[in-house]
């Protein structure tokens, strides 16, 4: 700021007054901003490195081994041609995703991830429903509860609703860094958003991604509309979501995808009904040198009004490239073979045109607001790898029970599928420490105690960053200098405990 001292006088005088400065002085004191930026109380960069170690709950590679198949085939008539892909367990985990992305970042599955190729595509539909009520019905039997939500739930509820706005736009700033962090250079994010939030998400993705990282803002038309006409509306209906794609870097993945022409624009052309079919011949005028032929085929169905229709087959290099407002596809039917009643699940089809486009076979696709699991169901679908998270228990029963009819739907078909494993992180299973089963030998239980006592100390030292060690009666390891007692899993810590642990540090 190059001002001298009679332009600060001046600008003090302005002050004084409680005048607006003349603008003069608004290019002399901000010349040098150039850059654009969202700014709301208590913005920060920093962004937390917490680690915190995953609790394997269950492995799931349904239909199962090869001696469950029979039994299988009887109960779900399944027939499991379709393989278990060997190598990567595809990852569905319940907890806060801020610390699942930073543990994931900054932890062992790291490398993991790193030896796939890393996370190439990244869709995320956020809750931005502020103050929205999250309590859910589940049915139960034949009785229908209202579930309200879990104590984690109603704290990251209530970080992130706490003082509206605001504090949703903090929250997803933070995790929204993390993710840029966790993505392959050639990879890219969706963020689903609408009207109530897609400004800001904006303004923030271009700051963390880059402003030439911009790739598109999706128009998905989410519903057909008002059938009838309402008195008394002070606005246009909203019948539109956005979603804002940015990618890593200027080499993003992207498979240019196709839908065919429209039928308006079909129809401009003379067709001949050949037994439900049609095929035409177009000639393109492009220049005055050169004339394109081209041939556009389809099939002809007659409604329920008798009016005809034409729609184009998409082969080879027919049709055109998807543009980036989509009305074609239609909202989630009520009682659809795909709905499994989540209030805020959207359809596949929408996540298999961006999983198509914007990752290929093998990859690592992602979703950390998981919900009924849409983005993980697609991506098994279409051979991608995968990771989810939610903080919700009901997201991950749902999820859960869907990739498995995933699995098994897959395998009937004589395709491959991926086992995958429920993860906790930040809240842990007791009971998979504790729980013996009781039809082992007694020598065999004793080894089950055994290994279960361990792998409990070991992820209560991993959790607090503390080394293992042998050799002592109380202690299980150190940290720094100190060393580390673990109380017993299923019983407080006692006054005859901490008296072990005095004599045993005075013994040695
Ligand atoms: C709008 S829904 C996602 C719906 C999903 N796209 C689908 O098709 O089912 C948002 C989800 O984000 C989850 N969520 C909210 N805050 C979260 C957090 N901090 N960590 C993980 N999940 C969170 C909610 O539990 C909810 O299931």
């Amino acid at each position: 700021m190059f001002l001298n001292d009679n332009e600060k006088r001046d600008i003090l005088k302005y002050i004084e007054a409680g005048k607006p400065l003349p603008e003069k002085y608004r290019f002399l004191l901000f010349a040098d901003k150039q850059e654009v930026e969202l700014v709301w109380n208590g913005k920060t960069s920093e962004v937390t490195n917490v680690v915190l170690p995953f609790q394997v709950i269950e492995q799931v590679d349904e239909p199962r081994s090869e001696k469950e198949v029979k039994l299988q085939q009887a109960l779900f008539d399944v027939d499991p041609r379709g393989r278990q892909i060997k190598g990567w367990t595809n990852k569905l985990i319940w907890g806060d995703n801020k610390l699942i992305l930073s543990s994931l970042k900054n932890g062992p599955l790291r490398q993991e991830i790193q030896e796939q190729g890393g996370i190439k595509l990244i869709y995320i539909d956020p809750p931005f429903d502020v103050g929205a009520d999250f309590s859910m019905n589940i049915e139960i039997g034949e009785e229908e509860f209202t579930k309200k939500p879990g104590v984690l739930e109603e704290l990251a509820y209530r970080d992130t609703w706490g003082k509206g706005a605001d504090s949703f736009i903090a929250m997803i700033y933070e995790r929204l860094s993390l993710m840029r962090d966790l993505l392959a250079e050639d990879g890219s994010i969706y963020v689903h958003c609408d009207w109530r939030v897609n400004s800001y998400m904006r303004l923030i993705l271009d700051e963390i991604f880059g402003k030439n990282n911009f790739r598109n803002e999706i128009s998905w038309k989410k519903s057909q509309g008002a059938r009838g006409v309402s008195a008394g509306l002070k606005n246009y209906i909203r019948l539109q979501d956005s979603i804002l794609f940015y990618s890593k870097s200027e080499g993003n993945i992207y498979n240019n995808q196709k839908v065919p022409y429209a039928e308006a624009t079909l129809n401009m052309f003379k067709y001949e009904d050949n037994g439900g079919r049609f095929r035409l011949n177009i000639l393109r005028n492009y220049s005055e040198s050169s004339i394109i032929a081209m041939e556009r085929e389809g099939r002809i169905y007659t409604d329920e009004k008798g009016k005809k229709h034409l729609k184009q087959y998409l082969d080879g290099n027919s049709g055109v490239s998807l543009p980036d407002i989509w009305t074609d596809v239609p909202t989630l039917g009520a009682t659809g073979r795909e709905n499994v009643e989540y209030p805020t699940q959207k359809p596949e089809a929408l996540l298999e045109r961006i999983i198509k486009a914007s990752s290929n076979e093998e990859d690592i696709v992602a979703d950390f607001f998981g919900g009924s699991g849409t983005t993980l169901a697609v991506a098994e679908k279409l051979g991608r790898k995968w990771i989810g998270s939610d903080l919700g228990k009901f997201s991950i029963h749902t999820t859960r029970k869907r990739m498995i009819g995933v699995q098994r739907e897959l395998a009937k078909a004589g395709k491959d599928f991926r086992a995958f494993e429920i993860l906790n992180l930040g809240k842990y299973e007791r009971q998979l420490f504790v729980g013996i089963n009781p039809n082992l030998r007694e020598e065999d239980k004793q080894k089950q105690i055994t290994q279960k006592e361990k792998d409990f100390v070991a992820l209560i030292l991993s959790a607090y960053k503390a080394e293992g060690f042998d050799g002592f009666k109380t202690f299980h390891g150190k940290k720094n200098s100190r060393l580390v007692a673990i109380g017993p899993i299923n019983l407080p810590v006692s006054r005859l405990f901490v008296d072990a642990v005095i004599t045993e540090s005075v013994e040695k």
